[in-house]
């Protein structure tokens, strides 16, 4: 693995010449100006992998890892268990469940296309060579099919949010999602009995306080065995849904 500055000299590897320390310093700088450390250092890690990340996506939260295990748990390791993960970004969770389902085929959205090149980059660099990327709003550019595990982890956070003025650094697209922070999973459980096989599983991420009303449009897109899971905080962080029939 090629080192950066930071990781040779908290290694004590290798002589570190002046061209990287004048990039170390720079980067110190960048962090002291409160950009985040995954943007300077150009990683992030997630579950079992290290993703690339870049301004365009945002960073991989460790409260997103309940979603995948809750993916997984919904997804028996049978050939051709079809995926679909809304809102890819860094890929991070299309990556981790088509690394530990490798009979799975998983299809990764996103409307950004920059999104989509790191999430391409990743791809090839963990070789997770059952996803295919499809540039989408949401379900608006698929062309058919259904999907058996359908995933977000969507924007969530409303307009008027305070919590966005320590956000700046990640894309505006990525994180905010109307007035009150549900217009992305309300298109996205609205649209999702279409997309579902009969018995196919729906799991949304949402905002700490938003389970109520998460509950409640799953429940009235008629979906089943409707429940809330918590992060690893304790904090209300997804609710999954089951549309009706026999898998
Ligand atoms: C909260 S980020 C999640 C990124 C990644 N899945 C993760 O968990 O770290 C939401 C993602 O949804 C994408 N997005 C926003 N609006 C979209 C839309 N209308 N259709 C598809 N993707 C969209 C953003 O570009 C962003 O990558």
């Amino acid at each position: 693995m090629q080192m950066n500055a930071a990781q040779r000299i908290a290694l004590e590897r290798d002589p570190v010449d002046a061209f990287d320390l004048a990039d170390h310093e720079q980067g110190v700088a960048r962090l002291a100006a409160g950009e985040p450390l995954a943007y300077i250092v150009g990683e992030q890690p997630f579950r079992e992998g290290v993703f690339v990340v870049t301004p365009d996506v945002l960073i991989p939260r460790p409260d997103t890892e309940v979603l995948v295990a809750c993916a997984l748990e919904h997804l028996p390791s049978r050939d051709g268990m079809k995926v679909l993960d809304l809102g890819t970004g860094s890929g991070c969770i299309a990556m981790s469940i088509a690394l530990e389902r490798p009979n799975a085929e998983v299809t990764a959205v996103d409307a950004s296309p920059a999104a989509l090149e790191v999430a391409r980059l990743n791809a090839q660099r963990l070789r997770a060579a059952n996803v295919q990327f499809v540039r989408s709003d949401w379900f608006e550019g698929l062309v058919d099919g259904r999907f058996d595990v359908i995933v977000a982890n969507p924007p969530y956070i409303a307009t008027a949010d305070p919590h966005l003025e320590d956000l700046t650094h990640e894309p505006r697209a990525a994180l905010v999602a109307g007035p009150d922070g549900l217009d992305a999973i309300r298109r996205i459980v609205a649209g999702a009995a279409d997309y579902l096989e009969p018995g196919g599983v729906l799991l949304v991420e949402h905002g700490y306080d938003q389970r109520p009303a998460v509950l409640a449009l799953f429940q009235a897109a008629g979906l089943l065995d409707v429940c809330g899971v918590d992060d690893l905080a304790g904090r209300a962080r997804v609710v999954v849904g089951r549309r009706p029939g026999r898998p």
